[in-house]
């Protein structure tokens, strides 16, 4: 039995644990969220809300899987925007379930289409019980002039609408950013200048995922036309991986995290925390899975607190920054070679091709046994073998001695001196 406690504070609320279902598709109604709920989610941020003033009409179709290969849905690109449902509808799910499920959290996705509306939005979800609010500033295909991720990718704007929110309400403030910016710190301090209490990073990743080859449209096709819009699943988690880490490591920001971007497994919501995320929200993986990819992801994480004496979740956030540098930092005087397990060796010759055509040529290929021989004093360390092999480490990686040497690579051209 596992002593872990997976309870995390998160802008000052308890989180029973840190994973959440992030506002989209998943997480569009009391119905589903209470499913979630059930299923073991700690949390929810609600499917985006927005005033009555402006009708929200999704394009059809709206969604497009990006397979590779045999993989399904290794990203899935979008077009949809924000909550198509009347505002009230929203607010009433809302009620209903903090009233069946007070333990849980409920974060309101809200976005205004004007200062007036943010104020407004904020002050309705904060009467219907919601426990804090996600502001969103990063949806990246809003056909709404001047929101989403056009206002998350200027920070005027940003700072103006979390200040006008935080008038109004008490409640913690989550601003909601978009990776489709260079430094993605800069709008992050502006959101905490007006008043944010907390990150949610990252929203969709703008992209074209796929074009027809024959009619030459972009996919999602809506009836002849395609538009460049979100890219989300597993595709896009180093993105949002390396986006939390710059949060993190920002002194100046200091504000909790909640990470998302292609958290599919346990492992994925463990490189979350370890790059300072304290909450972890989840779209394509539910899409792909269901809401019950949960249970894996809270036992993965309870069976590795437990076998490493992690008591509390929050020993975990952020332990990976401190190994993060620039790679000037790197100690170039410890170098190593690919060492070769042979006994397990299919003999496909992967390794031979790849050394040879992307690596140091170090690898001879015995024709008659069909096993590669390694010339260590040729090998780059590059490890390409070690991707292409099929057997699960085969190939691992061996430091030599300090003070070895490799040879250097084969110069064709030496005679050409003499010419010149
Ligand atoms: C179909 C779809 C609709 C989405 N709608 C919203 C939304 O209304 N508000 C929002 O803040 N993010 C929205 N998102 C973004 C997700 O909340 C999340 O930031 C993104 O999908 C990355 O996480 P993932 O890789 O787990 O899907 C949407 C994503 C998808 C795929
Ligand atoms: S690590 Fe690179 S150079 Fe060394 S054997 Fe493998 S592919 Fe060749
Ligand atoms: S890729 Fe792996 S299995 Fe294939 S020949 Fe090389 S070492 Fe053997």
């Amino acid at each position: 039995m596992s002593t872990a406690d997976l309870s995390i504070d998160f802008c000052g609320v308890k989180f029973l644990n840190p994973f959440m279902l992030s506002s989209s598709p998943v997480a569009n109604c009391a119905e589903m969220v209470g499913r979630s709920f059930d299923a073991g989610w700690g949390g929810v941020s609600y499917k985006t809300m927005v005033t009555d003033r402006i009708p929200i009409i999704h394009p059809s179709p709206r969604m497009q899987g990006y397979d590779y290969g045999d993989k399904k849905l290794v990203g899935l690109q979008n077009v949809e925007q924000t909550s198509d449902r009347g505002l009230k509808a929203n607010l009433l799910d809302i009620m209903y379930l903090k009233k069946h499920w007070p333990r849980h959290i409920v974060m309101a996705s809200i976005m205004g289409f004007s200062n007036q509306e943010w104020a407004d939005l904020a002050r309705a979800c904060t009467d219907a019980g919601a426990d804090l609010l996600e502001l969103n500033f990063s949806c990246p295909h809003m056909t709404v002039e001047g929101s989403g991720a056009k206002v998350g990718q200027c920070e005027h704007l940003v700072e103006t609408f979390t200040e006008t929110v935080r008038k109004v309400t008490k409640l913690p403030l989550v601003a909601k950013m978009t990776p489709n910016i260079t430094d993605i710190t800069i709008p992050a301090l502006y959101a905490k200048k007006g008043g944010a209490d907390g990150i949610a990073a990252i929203n969709t990743v703008a992209g074209i995922s796929q074009i027809g080859i024959d009619d030459m449209v972009i996919k999602p096709n809506v009836f002849g036309k395609g538009a460049m819009s979100g890219f989300s699943g597993p595709a896009v988690k180093p993105i949002g991986l390396k986006m939390i880490a710059t949060l993190a490591l920002n002194r100046e920001l200091c504000l909790p995290l909640s990470g998302m971007g292609g958290i599919e497994t346990w492992i994925d919501a463990l490189e979350y925390l370890l790059v300072g995320a304290s909450t972890l929200q989840v779209t394509t993986g539910i899409i792909h899975y269901g809401y019950r990819i949960v249970e894996d992801m809270i036992e993965g994480l309870s069976d590795y607190m437990a076998t490493r004496g992690i008591k509390n979740i929050k020993e975990l956030v952020g332990k990976g920054l401190k190994n993060i540098c620039e790679p000037d930092k790197f100690d170039l005087t410890r170098q190593g070679i690919a060492r070769y397990d042979l006994d397990r060796c299919c003999g496909c010759g992967q390794c031979y091709r790849v050394c040879h055509d992307a690596g140091g040529q170090a690898l001879e290929w015995d024709v008659e046994k069909r096993r590669p021989s390694l010339d260590e004093d040729k090998c780059l360390s590059c490890m390409v073998c070690s991707f292409v092999c099929p057997v699960h480490d085969l190939i691992t990686y061996k430091e030599m001695p300090q003070g070895w040497k490799r040879k250097e690579t084969v110069t064709l051209g030496k005679e050409m001196e003499k010419v010149g």
